[in-house]
């Protein structure tokens, strides 16, 4: 095959490999580190296929640089970084990574919401910074997660798997999501409510939804304030699905109990006065950081690429 390829930013080595040896030209931004915006539309000219991260931003003056580009392998389940109906309009094939990566952000979500609820990362720092002068009956205590209420928002392949791995820990869990999850109400005994229901019940709340322009702000100002005031939130999602400016004031201002948080509304740059609070949890984007997931993710980007450049359905084309 003659076609160009180019891939934004070096993935893991599987993926790397399926390129190498499907004969295609292919070209590797050398560097490890997101392209800049102009460096992403002058190497996408001339390009079949193009294996893209959630940092570029591929929207009508990206898809006008690329006249010839046939298809958008997103490494990542989440696409909103990418305008998915101008590729339609254009007869441009759009793939992401679904599957693969569920285990891995549904366990980061776990240890958001216990490195959150035990306060693992302030201790830590605390230990670190030669503080500790031996143990004493109050501190940091925490929040217990037996018999507590956890509340799942979302109820797709990430926000199920992150629900059934409560098995055992003896919580009662709640869910909000458009449809009934049978696989929740069966093993958990979960039950579906309305997000101002879930909002109020829930002692650890987590978010599993994918960022569209119905969910950006989802949980604002007023959700927080209806939020319990030692609760905790958890988000493995997309930043904007959260307004960082009010949560960063209900973290402030105690009500809600704290946040572990592995996305931003604004990445990488983070809202004033977060990294101050000891109550949040902060994670830089790392829910599918696992060798396994990325080996996979890579994998799968790749091969549907090279389906697509060779006429094939891809195996992954975004919903
Ligand atoms: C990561 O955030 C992904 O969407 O895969
Ligand atoms: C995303 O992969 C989801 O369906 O949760």
């Amino acid at each position: 095959m003659s076609f160009h390829v180019y891939v934004t930013r070096r993935i893991a080595e599987p993926g790397m490999k399926r390129l190498e040896q499907a004969g295609v030209s292919l070209e590797v931004n050398p560097e490890d580190r997101a392209l800049a915006r102009a460096e992403l539309l002058a190497k996408v000219r001339g390009c079949d296929g193009v294996l893209c991260q959630l940092t570029d931003a591929i929207d009508e003056e990206v898809l006008d640089a690329a006249p010839q580009v046939r298809v958008f392998a997103n490494y990542a389940v989440g696409y909103n970084n990418i305008d998915v109906a101008a590729c339609r309009r254009r007869g441009i094939v759009v793939t992401h990574t679904p599957g693969v990566l569920t285990d891995a952000t549904a366990e980061m979500a776990w240890a958001l919401l216990f490195a959150a609820a035990r306060r693992v990362a302030e201790s830590d720092r605390f230990v670190r910074a030669g503080c500790w002068t031996g143990w004493g009956p109050m501190q940091f205590l925490g929040t217990e997660l037996a018999g507590a209420t956890l509340g799942v928002v979302g109820a797709g392949r990430i926000g199920t798997a992150f629900a059934l791995k409560s098995r055992g820990f003896g919580m009662r869990v709640l869910y909000a999501d458009r449809e009934a999850s049978e696989p929740l109400e069966r093993e958990l005994g979960a039950r579906r409510v309305a997000l101002g229901a879930l909002l109020r019940e829930s002692d650890f709340l987590s978010l599993h939804v994918p960022l569209t322009p119905e969910t950006r702000h989802l949980i604002g100002r007023a959700e927080l304030e209806a939020m319990k005031p030692t609760a905790i939130l958890v988000n493995t999602s997309r930043g904007p699905v959260i307004d960082e400016a009010a949560l960063v004031t209900a973290l402030r201002e105690g009500r809600i109990g704290g946040a572990g948080l592995d996305v931003y509304e604004n990445e990488p740059e983070l809202m004033p006065g977060l990294t101050e609070l000891p109550n949040a949890v902060l994670c830089p984007h790392t829910g599918s950081a696992t060798v396994a997931a990325r080996s996979r993710m890579a994998e799968l980007a790749a091969t549907d690429l090279i389906r697509v450049l060779r006429g094939e359905e891809p195996l992954h084309p975004v919903p």
